[in-house]
């Protein structure tokens, strides 16, 4: 039986999971912050508090928490953003990779007061409004570049920073430059396969490392 028309406990192919956005969400989890997300479950345990406030996700946010809360823990834990995921919590596996001023971080590693007044991007910061994937998250699906997706969002953050950053120009380059992003699966092949594409989507970057940068399109887009 092939990895393709394996049926899955629901019923489903994980081809036809992946065609359907199950893997979408697995990948790129939701594509929109709830509002009045502060308000979910977490509380404060007593530790000093302090005020935050920062762009996410193009959203100006404002946020009271624990001093000593990292920023993955303010936006998994506090305002109920999980598509940023958790995996070693001390900075080896970059599975919580978010983008801090255009710039890819583990945000296992950044204190959450850190961010004050400036601007963070998670995955689901990345698609269009309505809904229309970035090429990152689209070429993830189109060459199967994960299979339980748990370091999925992690990969495809870092792989639109390490693309912005002009690393994707060979495959070497691009197992380099995104060598911080660990896959338990092993789905490097695929995961370098869909940076490749995403680059040749995308076009080569101008400007040097900044998150301002912007992309040129290939020639034959711009025709
Ligand atoms: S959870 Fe942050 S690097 Fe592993
Ligand atoms: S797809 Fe399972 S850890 Fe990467």
């Amino acid at each position: 039986m092939s990895a393709d028309h394996y049926d899955g406990p629901r019923g489903l192919s994980r081809r036809g999971f992946l065609q359907t956005g199950g893997a979408v969400g697995a990948a790129a989890a939701a594509l929109a912050v709830p509002e009045g997300a502060e308000a979910q479950s977490w509380a404060p345990t007593g530790g000093s508090l302090t005020g935050t406030r920062f762009t996410l996700n193009g959203s100006e946010r404002s946020v009271t928490h624990e001093a000593r809360v990292t920023l993955l823990d303010l936006l998994r834990e506090q305002m109920g953003v999980t598509g940023t995921k958790k995996g070693c919590a001390e900075g080896a596996c970059g599975a919580c990779t978010v983008m801090l001023d255009g710039e890819r971080v583990n945000a296992c590693m950044v204190l959450a007061a850190a961010v004050d007044g400036r601007e963070v991007t998670t995955v689901e910061g990345l698609a269009e409004a309505d809904g229309t994937l970035h090429a990152v998250q689209q070429a993830f699906v189109d060459q199967d570049a994960l299979q339980c997706g748990y370091c999925t969002p992690g990969q495809i953050v870092s792989a639109v920073a390490c693309i912005r950053e002009g690393h994707a120009g060979s495959e070497a380059e691009i197992a380099e430059w995104m060598s911080g992003n660990i896959c338990r699966c092993a789905a490097y092949p695929q995961i370098v396969a869909a940076v490749q594409q995403a680059a040749e989507t995308l076009g080569t970057p101008q400007g040097g490392a900044s998150g301002a940068v912007q992309f040129t399109a290939p020639a034959a887009a711009r025709a």
